[in-house]
């Protein structure tokens, strides 16, 4: 039976995106729906456990769908910081999520996958992104928006999985626009001036809050499309999107759980509970 509480800490969390909505070979064992004082979270949370691979004890896991369970919260109204807040209360430390994306160079085809090293915030500024205000002042550090830990096990994972369909790029400046319309051809080129290798709609405010939270967040892109820079490929639809998600989805759900595996080892358990204090914050948010 799947309960309705679950009452040890869980420090690893998955944030499906497209494509991405459930982790098969996992026990789902508890179904959560918690509340903070930033709303509730785009779905409820699962937590689903599956055998440390060192001690063979259960290691519970945290997924939260991103665009809620029917899709229904585009990138703009995804409630980011409910969704941060709610894993931090359960405990969480790391957070893998899960993107698909547009390519920005030939050489990265649809259905390869990306762990971006870097990110351009092209968002407009209205989506709610910082818990640091209404007279709580902190400053993070954001050089570098990804944890460097969780990418390291991330992309040992991905290349182990080479002889099986994956492909990965290492590093990849990640460009995150607004959305929900795709960009103009216009935008698209500009952004492979700035030297951009993918976009996507979701990486912000999710990762900028994860920071102030003191929680490590790497995010696993999957390509989907060429956007609109390519002469000859199609432009991206939603439909392109869909598609090469579904036609990539084994290996997608491969790939994490590969990484979740890694990560529920002893090898890597100082990482994946490790508080990632970066810059100068008020200690972070409070959501107990
Ligand atoms: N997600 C998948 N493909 C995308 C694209 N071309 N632009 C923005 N977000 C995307």
């Amino acid at each position: 039976m799947v309960a309705d509480t679950y009452d040890k800490p869980v420090h690893i969390a998955v944030i499906g995106g497209t494509g991405i909505h459930n982790l098969p070979n996992f026990t789902h064992v508890a179904t959560l729906t918690p509340t903070t004082p930033w709303g509730t979270p785009s779905s409820p949370i699962s937590i689903l456990t599956h055998p440390s691979p060192t001690t063979g004890l259960p290691i519970p896991i945290a997924f939260l769908a991103r665009h809620g369970l029917s899709h229904q919260f585009a990138p703009h109204e995804v409630p980011a910081r409910a969704n941060i807040a709610a894993l931090k209360s359960l405990g969480v430390r790391s957070i893998i999520a899960f993107s698909a994306v547009g390519s920005l160079q030939e050489g990265i085809k649809p259905r390869d996958f990306v762990v971006p090293d870097q990110i351009i915030d092209r968002t407009k500024g209205i989506r709610p992104f910082t818990f640091f205000e209404g007279g709580i002042v902190g400053h993070v550090g954001f050089g570098d928006p990804f944890d460097e830990g969780l990418s390291a096990v991330v992309r040992k994972c991905g290349h182990a999985l080479e002889g099986e369909g994956v492909v990965l790029h290492d590093k990849g400046l990640l460009i995150c626009m607004e959305g929900p319309a795709f960009s103009t051809r216009a935008e698209s080129n500009l952004y492979r001036q700035w030297g951009g290798s993918v976009i996507n709609m979701s990486a912000l405010p999710e990762a900028k809050l994860a920071r102030e939270a003191e929680v490590g967040y790497v995010m696993i892109c999957m390509s989907t499309d060429y956007d609109c820079w390519h002469a000859t490929e199609e432009d991206v639809s939603v439909a392109l999107v869909m598609e090469n998600m579904a036609a990539n989805a084994a290996n997608a759900q491969r790939f994490v759980g590969a990484v979740l595996d890694a990560l529920s080892s002893e090898e890597h358990k100082d990482l994946v509970q490790a508080k990632h204090l970066v810059g100068m914050g008020t200690g972070g948010i409070s959501t107990a």
